[in-house]
Protein backbone atom coordinates (compact mmCIF):
# COMPACT_ATOMS: atom_id res chain seq x y z
CA UNK A 1 0.00 0.00 0.00
CA UNK A 2 0.93 3.37 -0.75
CA UNK A 3 2.19 5.53 2.12
CA UNK A 4 -0.61 8.63 2.97
CA UNK A 5 -0.48 11.89 0.78
CA UNK A 6 -0.94 14.22 3.51
CA UNK A 7 0.22 17.89 3.52
CA UNK A 8 2.17 18.16 6.87
CA UNK A 9 1.07 21.99 6.65
CA UNK A 10 -2.54 21.44 6.98
CA UNK A 11 -2.57 19.18 10.11
CA UNK A 12 -3.38 20.65 13.42
CA UNK A 13 -0.29 19.90 14.93
CA UNK A 14 1.38 22.49 12.17
CA UNK A 15 -1.10 24.95 13.20
CA UNK A 16 -0.14 24.37 16.75
CA UNK A 17 3.32 24.17 16.60
CA UNK A 18 3.15 27.35 14.92
CA UNK A 19 1.43 29.69 17.84
CA UNK A 20 3.96 27.38 20.22
CA UNK A 21 7.20 29.17 17.94
CA UNK A 22 5.55 32.34 18.09
CA UNK A 23 5.66 31.41 22.16
CA UNK A 24 9.19 30.60 22.48
CA UNK A 25 11.30 31.81 19.22
CA UNK A 26 13.49 34.19 21.20
CA UNK A 27 13.47 32.23 24.55
CA UNK A 28 16.95 31.42 25.79
CA UNK A 29 18.75 28.21 25.85
CA UNK A 30 19.91 29.97 29.11
CA UNK A 31 16.71 30.27 30.45
CA UNK A 32 15.57 26.69 28.89
CA UNK A 33 18.18 25.09 31.12
CA UNK A 34 17.85 27.83 34.18
CA UNK A 35 14.19 27.11 34.51
CA UNK A 36 14.71 22.87 34.44
CA UNK A 37 17.48 21.31 36.56
CA UNK A 38 16.15 17.78 34.97
CA UNK A 39 16.58 19.29 31.40
CA UNK A 40 19.24 16.44 30.31
CA UNK A 41 17.30 13.90 31.73
CA UNK A 42 14.40 14.60 29.59
CA UNK A 43 15.90 15.18 26.58
CA UNK A 44 18.38 12.54 26.27
CA UNK A 45 18.36 8.74 25.40
CA UNK A 46 20.71 5.96 26.52
CA UNK A 47 20.51 3.57 23.54
CA UNK A 48 22.73 0.52 24.41
CA UNK A 49 26.72 1.76 24.11
CA UNK A 50 25.37 5.38 22.60
CA UNK A 51 23.80 8.50 24.27
CA UNK A 52 21.98 11.22 22.54
CA UNK A 53 21.80 14.05 24.25
CA UNK A 54 19.24 16.58 22.40
CA UNK A 55 18.86 18.64 25.42
CA UNK A 56 20.53 21.66 24.25
CA UNK A 57 18.14 22.12 21.14
CA UNK A 58 14.80 25.02 21.72
CA UNK A 59 12.27 23.05 22.77
CA UNK A 60 9.71 22.23 25.72
CA UNK A 61 7.75 19.44 26.45
CA UNK A 62 5.11 21.09 24.70
CA UNK A 63 6.87 21.38 21.81
CA UNK A 64 7.90 17.83 21.70
CA UNK A 65 4.48 16.58 22.30
CA UNK A 66 3.15 19.14 19.25
CA UNK A 67 6.32 17.41 17.06
CA UNK A 68 5.22 13.53 18.34
CA UNK A 69 1.92 14.94 16.92
CA UNK A 70 2.98 15.84 14.06
CA UNK A 71 4.34 12.60 13.31
CA UNK A 72 1.30 10.64 13.95
CA UNK A 73 -1.28 13.04 12.40
CA UNK A 74 1.61 12.39 9.08
CA UNK A 75 0.79 8.61 9.59
CA UNK A 76 4.72 8.21 10.35
CA UNK A 77 4.18 5.05 12.01
CA UNK A 78 2.17 3.61 9.64
CA UNK A 79 5.03 4.55 6.60
CA UNK A 80 7.05 2.25 9.14
CA UNK A 81 5.42 -0.78 8.72
CA UNK A 82 4.85 -0.41 4.95
CA UNK A 83 8.89 0.01 4.81
CA UNK A 84 9.38 -2.95 6.89
CA UNK A 85 7.20 -4.71 5.25
CA UNK A 86 7.77 -4.09 1.68
CA UNK A 87 5.17 -2.18 0.60
CA UNK A 88 6.05 -0.67 -3.04
CA UNK A 89 6.67 3.08 -1.38
CA UNK A 90 9.18 4.13 -4.03
CA UNK A 91 5.78 4.94 -5.88
CA UNK A 92 7.34 7.11 -8.93
CA UNK A 93 9.71 3.69 -9.45
CA UNK A 94 7.49 1.30 -8.45
CA UNK A 95 9.64 -0.31 -5.75
CA UNK A 96 9.77 -1.35 -2.29
CA UNK A 97 12.33 -0.12 -0.01
CA UNK A 98 14.36 -3.01 1.78
CA UNK A 99 17.55 -2.07 2.56
CA UNK A 100 16.47 -2.92 6.20
CA UNK A 101 16.18 -6.38 5.04
CA UNK A 102 19.95 -6.64 3.83
CA UNK A 103 20.51 -6.94 7.97
CA UNK A 104 17.53 -8.36 9.22
CA UNK A 105 20.20 -10.34 11.14
CA UNK A 106 17.16 -12.31 12.81
CA UNK A 107 16.14 -13.68 9.34
CA UNK A 108 12.45 -13.44 10.02
CA UNK A 109 10.63 -13.64 6.61
CA UNK A 110 10.55 -10.67 4.49
CA UNK A 111 8.40 -10.81 1.69
CA UNK A 112 8.16 -8.90 -1.37
CA UNK A 113 5.06 -9.94 -3.71
CA UNK A 114 4.88 -13.26 -1.63
CA UNK A 115 8.48 -13.92 -2.02
CA UNK A 116 10.76 -14.37 0.92
CA UNK A 117 14.02 -12.33 -0.47
CA UNK A 118 15.88 -13.64 2.98
CA UNK A 119 17.14 -16.62 1.31
CA UNK A 120 18.80 -14.73 -1.68
CA UNK A 121 20.15 -11.90 0.72
CA UNK A 122 21.67 -14.80 2.55
CA UNK A 123 23.27 -16.31 -0.65
CA UNK A 124 24.59 -13.36 -1.84
CA UNK A 125 26.16 -12.63 1.86
CA UNK A 126 27.69 -15.89 2.16
CA UNK A 127 29.05 -15.51 -1.36
CA UNK A 128 31.55 -12.08 -0.53
CA UNK A 129 32.28 -13.65 2.35
CA UNK A 130 33.64 -17.10 0.32
CA UNK A 131 35.31 -14.53 -1.77
CA UNK A 132 36.08 -11.81 0.43
CA UNK A 133 37.72 -14.63 2.80
CA UNK A 134 39.84 -16.22 0.02
CA UNK A 135 41.48 -12.69 -1.08
CA UNK A 136 42.39 -11.89 2.28
CA UNK A 137 43.69 -15.25 2.99
CA UNK A 138 46.11 -14.59 -0.44
CA UNK A 139 44.54 -17.83 -1.50
CA UNK A 140 42.92 -16.21 -4.28
CA UNK A 141 45.50 -15.58 -7.05
CA UNK A 142 45.93 -13.03 -9.88
CA UNK A 143 47.38 -14.00 -13.43
CA UNK A 144 50.94 -14.64 -12.31
CA UNK A 145 50.14 -16.66 -9.12
CA UNK A 146 50.79 -13.50 -7.13
CA UNK A 147 47.89 -12.72 -3.99
CA UNK A 148 46.28 -9.59 -4.65
CA UNK A 149 47.51 -6.15 -2.23
CA UNK A 150 45.74 -3.51 -3.90
CA UNK A 151 41.65 -3.26 -4.77
CA UNK A 152 40.15 -0.51 -6.24
CA UNK A 153 36.23 0.03 -6.05
CA UNK A 154 34.93 1.74 -9.23
CA UNK A 155 31.85 3.44 -8.94
CA UNK A 156 30.16 7.11 -7.99
CA UNK A 157 27.15 8.17 -5.82
CA UNK A 158 25.99 5.73 -3.72
CA UNK A 159 28.46 3.05 -5.24
CA UNK A 160 31.20 4.77 -3.57
CA UNK A 161 30.68 7.13 -0.57
CA UNK A 162 29.04 4.68 1.68
CA UNK A 163 32.15 1.89 0.98
CA UNK A 164 34.49 4.51 1.24
CA UNK A 165 33.10 6.29 4.46
CA UNK A 166 33.02 3.07 5.98
CA UNK A 167 36.23 1.42 4.85
CA UNK A 168 38.18 5.30 6.03
CA UNK A 169 35.33 5.05 8.79
CA UNK A 170 37.42 1.53 10.02
CA UNK A 171 40.29 1.95 8.98
CA UNK A 172 41.39 0.30 12.73
CA UNK A 173 39.93 -2.49 11.63
CA UNK A 174 41.70 -3.13 8.63
CA UNK A 175 42.28 -6.65 6.83
CA UNK A 176 46.29 -6.44 4.83
CA UNK A 177 44.68 -5.43 1.90
CA UNK A 178 44.97 -2.14 0.78
CA UNK A 179 41.47 -0.58 -0.84
CA UNK A 180 41.52 2.96 -3.60
CA UNK A 181 38.60 3.90 -4.45
CA UNK A 182 38.36 5.81 -8.10
CA UNK A 183 34.60 7.83 -8.85
CA UNK A 184 35.37 10.74 -11.00
CA UNK A 185 34.80 10.78 -14.93
CA UNK A 186 38.13 12.95 -14.89
CA UNK A 187 40.91 10.92 -15.81
CA UNK A 188 43.00 12.31 -12.97
CA UNK A 189 41.34 10.12 -10.52
CA UNK A 190 42.21 6.73 -11.98
CA UNK A 191 45.37 7.55 -13.42
CA UNK A 192 46.68 8.92 -9.74
CA UNK A 193 45.34 5.97 -8.51
CA UNK A 194 46.90 3.24 -10.64
CA UNK A 195 49.66 4.97 -10.69
CA UNK A 196 51.64 3.01 -7.81
CA UNK A 197 49.89 0.12 -8.38
CA UNK A 198 50.72 -3.12 -10.07
CA UNK A 199 48.43 -5.00 -12.40
CA UNK A 200 49.43 -8.41 -11.07
CA UNK A 201 48.22 -8.03 -7.53
CA UNK A 202 45.49 -5.71 -7.66
CA UNK A 203 41.58 -6.51 -8.10
CA UNK A 204 39.03 -3.97 -9.59
CA UNK A 205 35.44 -3.84 -7.91
CA UNK A 206 33.49 -2.68 -10.90
CA UNK A 207 29.86 -1.08 -8.06
CA UNK A 208 27.26 0.00 -9.91
CA UNK A 209 23.43 -0.92 -8.97
CA UNK A 210 22.50 -0.08 -13.25
CA UNK A 211 25.56 -0.62 -14.60
CA UNK A 212 25.03 2.25 -17.34
CA UNK A 213 26.41 5.12 -15.35
CA UNK A 214 28.72 7.03 -17.57
CA UNK A 215 31.54 7.55 -14.83
CA UNK A 216 31.84 4.11 -13.45
CA UNK A 217 31.46 2.15 -16.86
CA UNK A 218 34.17 5.01 -18.54
CA UNK A 219 36.70 4.08 -15.40
CA UNK A 220 35.99 0.60 -15.75
CA UNK A 221 36.61 0.21 -19.03
CA UNK A 222 40.16 2.47 -18.84
CA UNK A 223 40.69 -0.12 -15.91
CA UNK A 224 40.60 -2.92 -18.33
CA UNK A 225 42.32 -1.24 -20.75
CA UNK A 226 45.08 -0.58 -18.17
CA UNK A 227 44.95 -4.30 -17.02
CA UNK A 228 45.25 -5.92 -20.39
CA UNK A 229 48.35 -4.05 -21.45
CA UNK A 230 50.31 -6.06 -18.99
CA UNK A 231 47.87 -9.35 -18.60
CA UNK A 232 47.45 -9.40 -22.66
CA UNK A 233 44.46 -12.14 -22.05
CA UNK A 234 40.94 -11.87 -21.99
CA UNK A 235 40.60 -14.68 -20.07
CA UNK A 236 42.78 -13.20 -17.52
CA UNK A 237 40.27 -10.62 -16.32
CA UNK A 238 38.16 -13.30 -14.45
CA UNK A 239 41.08 -13.31 -11.50
CA UNK A 240 41.13 -9.56 -11.40
CA UNK A 241 37.64 -8.22 -12.30
CA UNK A 242 34.43 -8.52 -9.75
CA UNK A 243 31.42 -6.90 -10.67
CA UNK A 244 28.20 -5.63 -8.07
CA UNK A 245 25.50 -4.93 -9.71
CA UNK A 246 21.48 -5.34 -10.24
CA UNK A 247 22.32 -5.65 -13.74
CA UNK A 248 23.44 -9.42 -14.70
CA UNK A 249 23.18 -8.28 -18.50
CA UNK A 250 25.37 -5.38 -18.90
CA UNK A 251 28.03 -7.39 -16.21
CA UNK A 252 28.63 -9.82 -19.00
CA UNK A 253 28.39 -7.85 -21.58
CA UNK A 254 31.14 -5.98 -20.27
CA UNK A 255 33.23 -9.50 -19.81
CA UNK A 256 33.12 -10.10 -16.24
CA UNK A 257 31.83 -13.68 -15.88
CA UNK A 258 28.46 -14.32 -13.90
CA UNK A 259 30.55 -16.16 -11.23
CA UNK A 260 32.24 -13.21 -10.50
CA UNK A 261 29.10 -10.87 -10.42
CA UNK A 262 27.74 -10.12 -6.57
CA UNK A 263 23.78 -9.33 -6.74
CA UNK A 264 21.41 -6.71 -5.18
CA UNK A 265 17.90 -5.83 -5.97
CA UNK A 266 15.93 -3.32 -6.93
CA UNK A 267 14.52 -2.99 -3.62
CA UNK A 268 18.09 -1.41 -2.43
CA UNK A 269 18.08 2.00 -3.59
CA UNK A 270 21.57 3.38 -4.48
CA UNK A 271 22.29 6.11 -1.35
CA UNK A 272 20.73 3.16 0.70
CA UNK A 273 23.14 -0.23 -0.63
CA UNK A 274 26.07 0.19 1.65
CA UNK A 275 24.82 -3.10 3.53
CA UNK A 276 24.12 -4.89 0.07
CA UNK A 277 26.71 -5.99 -2.32
CA UNK A 278 28.11 -2.93 -3.05
CA UNK A 279 29.90 -3.65 0.79
CA UNK A 280 32.04 -6.23 -0.81
CA UNK A 281 35.10 -3.42 -0.69
CA UNK A 282 34.32 -3.13 2.99
CA UNK A 283 34.09 -6.90 3.73
CA UNK A 284 38.24 -6.90 1.36
CA UNK A 285 38.72 -3.88 3.96
CA UNK A 286 38.23 -5.04 7.33
CA UNK A 287 36.98 -8.42 7.48
CA UNK A 288 33.58 -10.00 6.92
CA UNK A 289 32.96 -10.23 10.51
CA UNK A 290 33.73 -7.01 10.88
CA UNK A 291 30.92 -6.19 7.69
CA UNK A 292 28.59 -8.34 9.90
CA UNK A 293 29.00 -6.73 12.78
CA UNK A 294 28.19 -3.45 11.12
CA UNK A 295 25.10 -4.86 9.63
CA UNK A 296 24.01 -6.13 12.86
CA UNK A 297 24.39 -2.14 13.98
CA UNK A 298 21.93 -1.29 11.42
CA UNK A 299 19.62 -4.04 12.60
CA UNK A 300 19.64 -2.77 16.21
CA UNK A 301 18.55 0.61 14.93
CA UNK A 302 15.72 -1.24 12.82
CA UNK A 303 14.42 -2.93 15.60
CA UNK A 304 14.35 0.29 18.15
CA UNK A 305 13.32 2.41 14.97
CA UNK A 306 10.01 -0.06 14.67
CA UNK A 307 9.62 -1.00 17.60
CA UNK A 308 10.14 1.71 20.03
CA UNK A 309 7.64 4.63 20.83
CA UNK A 310 8.05 8.15 19.34
CA UNK A 311 9.13 9.91 22.72
CA UNK A 312 12.34 7.52 22.73
CA UNK A 313 13.13 6.85 19.77
CA UNK A 314 16.20 8.60 18.24
CA UNK A 315 15.74 8.59 14.38
CA UNK A 316 12.29 9.81 14.69
CA UNK A 317 13.18 12.69 17.63
CA UNK A 318 16.21 13.77 15.21
CA UNK A 319 14.12 13.71 12.46
CA UNK A 320 11.22 15.87 14.07
CA UNK A 321 14.20 18.20 15.55
CA UNK A 322 15.00 18.76 12.71
CA UNK A 323 11.56 19.38 11.18
CA UNK A 324 11.34 22.34 13.98
CA UNK A 325 14.33 23.95 12.68
CA UNK A 326 13.32 23.96 8.82
CA UNK A 327 9.94 24.70 8.53
CA UNK A 328 9.24 26.85 11.65
CA UNK A 329 12.72 28.56 12.60
CA UNK A 330 14.05 28.95 8.63
CA UNK A 331 16.85 27.29 9.12
CA UNK A 332 18.34 25.54 5.76
CA UNK A 333 21.23 23.82 7.33
CA UNK A 334 22.36 20.91 8.95
CA UNK A 335 26.29 20.45 10.09
CA UNK A 336 27.55 16.92 10.68
CA UNK A 337 30.06 16.84 13.03
CA UNK A 338 32.43 13.98 14.17
CA UNK A 339 35.10 14.60 16.44
CA UNK A 340 36.60 11.34 15.21
CA UNK A 341 39.11 11.50 12.38
CA UNK A 342 38.05 8.39 10.86
CA UNK A 343 34.65 9.33 10.56
CA UNK A 344 35.67 11.97 7.95
CA UNK A 345 33.73 11.31 5.22
CA UNK A 346 30.22 11.01 7.72
CA UNK A 347 28.87 14.11 6.34
CA UNK A 348 30.09 13.42 2.80
CA UNK A 349 28.11 10.53 2.50
CA UNK A 350 25.14 11.69 4.30
CA UNK A 351 25.52 14.87 1.68
CA UNK A 352 24.03 12.26 -0.68
CA UNK A 353 22.06 10.10 1.75
CA UNK A 354 19.83 13.35 2.74
CA UNK A 355 20.03 15.69 -0.20
CA UNK A 356 19.33 13.02 -3.15
CA UNK A 357 16.73 11.38 -0.82
CA UNK A 358 14.58 14.95 0.29
CA UNK A 359 15.86 17.46 -2.44
CA UNK A 360 12.43 17.77 -3.98
CA UNK A 361 9.92 20.39 -4.39
CA UNK A 362 6.90 17.89 -5.41
CA UNK A 363 5.13 16.16 -3.38
CA UNK A 364 3.24 12.68 -3.27
CA UNK A 365 0.56 14.16 -4.69
CA UNK A 366 2.10 15.63 -7.83
CA UNK A 367 1.80 19.12 -6.48
CA UNK A 368 4.42 21.58 -5.88
CA UNK A 369 5.04 22.23 -2.19
CA UNK A 370 5.16 25.63 -0.55
CA UNK A 371 7.03 24.88 2.23
CA UNK A 372 10.37 23.49 2.90
CA UNK A 373 11.69 20.48 2.44
CA UNK A 374 15.36 18.62 2.81
CA UNK A 375 18.04 21.00 4.05
CA UNK A 376 21.57 21.57 2.88
CA UNK A 377 23.98 18.98 4.51
CA UNK A 378 27.66 19.87 5.18
CA UNK A 379 30.26 19.15 7.87
CA UNK A 380 33.95 17.79 8.45
CA UNK A 381 35.48 16.06 11.39
CA UNK A 382 36.02 18.40 14.12
CA UNK A 383 38.20 20.49 15.50
CA UNK A 384 39.57 20.97 12.03
CA UNK A 385 35.99 22.45 11.29
CA UNK A 386 35.90 25.17 14.14
CA UNK A 387 39.14 26.73 12.40
CA UNK A 388 37.38 27.24 9.16
CA UNK A 389 33.40 27.56 9.30
CA UNK A 390 32.68 27.62 12.77
CA UNK A 391 32.67 31.70 12.93
CA UNK A 392 29.37 31.62 11.39
CA UNK A 393 28.02 29.10 12.85
CA UNK A 394 28.81 30.72 16.25
CA UNK A 395 28.73 34.62 15.01
CA UNK A 396 26.99 34.43 11.40
CA UNK A 397 23.58 35.58 10.49
CA UNK A 398 22.28 31.70 9.84
CA UNK A 399 20.81 29.47 12.06
CA UNK A 400 22.54 25.93 11.50
CA UNK A 401 21.46 23.16 13.92
CA UNK A 402 24.88 20.96 14.47
CA UNK A 403 25.24 17.02 14.98
CA UNK A 404 28.26 16.37 17.47
CA UNK A 405 29.85 12.72 17.55
CA UNK A 406 32.71 11.44 19.82
CA UNK A 407 33.49 8.63 21.53
CA UNK A 408 34.31 8.27 25.16
CA UNK A 409 37.64 6.48 23.89
CA UNK A 410 39.86 6.67 21.20
CA UNK A 411 41.03 3.58 19.09
CA UNK A 412 44.77 5.75 19.54
CA UNK A 413 45.42 6.89 22.88
CA UNK A 414 48.52 9.25 22.01
CA UNK A 415 48.91 11.59 25.06
CA UNK A 416 46.17 13.53 26.36
CA UNK A 417 45.12 13.95 22.41
CA UNK A 418 41.69 12.16 23.25
CA UNK A 419 41.06 14.56 26.59
CA UNK A 420 41.72 17.58 24.24
CA UNK A 421 39.76 16.38 21.53
CA UNK A 422 36.53 15.85 23.72
CA UNK A 423 37.00 19.16 25.38
CA UNK A 424 36.78 20.82 22.52
CA UNK A 425 33.34 18.53 21.70
CA UNK A 426 31.87 19.86 25.28
CA UNK A 427 33.26 22.78 24.56
CA UNK A 428 31.66 24.10 21.25
CA UNK A 429 27.82 22.61 22.15
CA UNK A 430 28.06 24.61 25.75
CA UNK A 431 29.59 27.49 23.52
CA UNK A 432 27.07 27.02 20.62
CA UNK A 433 24.29 27.00 23.32
CA UNK A 434 25.34 29.81 25.82
CA UNK A 435 27.23 32.08 24.42
CA UNK A 436 29.00 34.95 25.78
CA UNK A 437 27.28 37.49 27.81
CA UNK A 438 27.81 41.59 27.60
CA UNK A 439 28.74 41.92 31.45
CA UNK A 440 30.99 38.15 31.17
CA UNK A 441 32.56 40.37 28.37
CA UNK A 442 32.82 43.34 29.62
CA UNK A 443 34.47 41.57 32.68
CA UNK A 444 37.15 39.82 30.74
CA UNK A 445 38.10 42.64 28.85
CA UNK A 446 39.09 44.76 32.32
CA UNK A 447 40.84 42.42 33.74
CA UNK A 448 43.20 42.41 30.75
CA UNK A 449 43.39 45.94 31.53
CA UNK A 450 41.47 47.45 28.49
CA UNK A 451 40.13 51.76 28.83
CA UNK A 452 36.64 51.93 29.37
CA UNK A 453 36.48 53.64 25.34
CA UNK A 454 38.39 50.40 24.19
CA UNK A 455 36.08 48.24 26.31
CA UNK A 456 32.71 49.99 24.02
CA UNK A 457 34.93 49.18 20.72
CA UNK A 458 35.68 45.94 21.41
CA UNK A 459 32.65 45.06 22.83
CA UNK A 460 29.80 44.17 20.43
CA UNK A 461 32.74 42.13 18.25
CA UNK A 462 33.11 39.65 21.49
CA UNK A 463 29.52 39.14 22.77
CA UNK A 464 28.12 35.64 21.93
CA UNK A 465 24.20 35.41 21.68
CA UNK A 466 24.02 31.57 21.99
CA UNK A 467 21.08 29.91 21.33
CA UNK A 468 22.53 28.17 18.40
CA UNK A 469 21.16 24.29 19.21
CA UNK A 470 22.65 20.85 18.67
CA UNK A 471 22.44 17.05 19.10
CA UNK A 472 25.24 15.36 20.79
CA UNK A 473 25.94 11.74 19.91
CA UNK A 474 28.15 10.09 22.43
CA UNK A 475 29.17 6.62 21.99
CA UNK A 476 31.86 4.40 24.09
CA UNK A 477 34.35 3.69 21.01
CA UNK A 478 34.31 3.62 17.58
CA UNK A 479 33.28 -0.09 16.39
CA UNK A 480 31.76 -1.70 13.30
CA UNK A 481 28.40 -2.09 14.97
CA UNK A 482 28.59 1.64 16.64
CA UNK A 483 29.02 2.80 12.51
CA UNK A 484 26.27 0.27 11.38
CA UNK A 485 24.12 2.45 14.15
CA UNK A 486 24.94 5.96 13.13
CA UNK A 487 24.63 4.89 9.83
CA UNK A 488 21.02 3.51 10.65
CA UNK A 489 19.98 6.00 12.80
CA UNK A 490 20.36 8.89 9.90
CA UNK A 491 18.96 6.72 7.47
CA UNK A 492 15.69 6.64 9.20
CA UNK A 493 15.81 9.81 9.94
CA UNK A 494 15.69 11.07 6.63
CA UNK A 495 13.07 8.34 6.01
CA UNK A 496 10.54 10.34 8.71
CA UNK A 497 11.55 13.53 7.53
CA UNK A 498 10.27 12.63 3.98
CA UNK A 499 7.00 10.85 4.94
CA UNK A 500 6.09 13.89 6.98
CA UNK A 501 6.88 16.51 4.40
CA UNK A 502 5.00 14.24 2.20
CA UNK A 503 7.67 14.06 -0.84
CA UNK A 504 9.05 10.52 -2.48
CA UNK A 505 12.44 10.04 -0.44
CA UNK A 506 13.60 7.07 -2.66
CA UNK A 507 13.87 8.49 -6.27
CA UNK A 508 16.34 11.00 -7.58
CA UNK A 509 14.64 12.34 -10.84
CA UNK A 510 16.48 15.68 -10.32
CA UNK A 511 19.69 14.13 -11.36
CA UNK A 512 18.69 12.90 -14.52
CA UNK A 513 18.47 16.40 -16.27
CA UNK A 514 21.89 17.20 -16.15
CA UNK A 515 22.74 13.36 -17.94
CA UNK A 516 20.67 14.00 -20.87
CA UNK A 517 22.22 17.02 -21.43
CA UNK A 518 25.25 15.82 -21.39
CA UNK A 519 24.94 13.22 -23.45
CA UNK A 520 23.97 15.72 -25.81
CA UNK A 521 26.91 18.07 -25.31
CA UNK A 522 29.94 15.28 -25.95
CA UNK A 523 29.65 14.57 -29.66
CA UNK A 524 28.94 18.13 -30.23
CA UNK A 525 32.70 18.52 -28.63
CA UNK A 526 34.30 16.73 -31.39
CA UNK A 527 35.32 18.75 -34.89
CA UNK A 528 35.91 22.27 -35.17
CA UNK A 529 31.97 22.93 -36.35
CA UNK A 530 30.58 26.36 -34.36
CA UNK A 531 27.67 25.00 -31.99
CA UNK A 532 24.53 27.11 -32.14
CA UNK A 533 21.94 25.02 -30.37
CA UNK A 534 22.31 25.96 -26.87
CA UNK A 535 21.39 29.16 -25.48
CA UNK A 536 23.91 31.85 -25.89
CA UNK A 537 26.10 30.98 -22.53
CA UNK A 538 26.49 27.35 -23.32
CA UNK A 539 26.78 28.01 -26.95
CA UNK A 540 29.93 30.69 -26.01
CA UNK A 541 31.33 27.99 -23.82
CA UNK A 542 31.56 24.81 -25.92
CA UNK A 543 32.84 27.50 -28.88
CA UNK A 544 35.61 28.78 -26.76
CA UNK A 545 36.73 25.23 -25.25
CA UNK A 546 36.97 24.41 -28.51
CA UNK A 547 38.81 27.14 -29.56
CA UNK A 548 41.25 26.96 -26.16
CA UNK A 549 41.75 23.17 -26.41
O1 LIG B 1 23.21 9.96 -10.42
C1 LIG B 1 22.67 9.56 -9.22
C2 LIG B 1 22.78 8.09 -9.01
O2 LIG B 1 21.75 7.44 -9.67
C3 LIG B 1 22.75 7.78 -7.52
O3 LIG B 1 21.49 7.72 -7.00
C4 LIG B 1 23.51 6.52 -7.47
O4 LIG B 1 23.95 6.24 -6.16
C5 LIG B 1 24.62 6.81 -8.43
O5 LIG B 1 24.01 7.57 -9.44
C6 LIG B 1 25.33 5.61 -9.00
O6 LIG B 1 24.46 4.76 -9.67
P1 LIG B 1 24.89 3.30 -10.06
O7 LIG B 1 25.18 2.54 -8.83
O8 LIG B 1 23.73 2.72 -10.82
O9 LIG B 1 26.11 3.38 -10.93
Amino acid sequence: MALSKINPTETQAWHLLKEHYDQIKDKHLRQWFNEDPQRFEKFSIQFNDLLFDYSKNRIDEKALKLLIQLAEETHVKEAIEKQFSGDKINETENRAVLHTALRNRKNTPVLINGEDVMPKVNRVLSQMQKFSESVISGEWKGYTGKAITDVVNIGIGGSDLGPLMVVEGLKYYKTRLNLHFVSNIDGTHIVETLKPLNPETTMFIVASKTFTTQETMTNAQTAKDWFLKSAKLESEVAKHFVALSTNQEAVTQFGINKDNMFEFWDWVGGRYSIWSAIGLSICLAVGYDNFTELLEGGNEVDLHFRNTKFDQNIPVILALLGIWYNNFFGAEDVALLPYEQYLHRFAAYFQQGDMESNGKYIDRNGDKIDYQTGPIIFGEPGTNGQHAFYQLIHQGTKLIPCDFFAGARTLNQVSDHHEKLISNFFAQTEALAFGKTEDTVIKELKEQGKSDEEINKLKPYKIFEGNRPTNSFLYKILTPKLLGKLIAIYEQKIFVQGVIWNIFSFDQWGVELGKQLANKVLPELSGDQKITTHDSSTNGLINAYKKMR
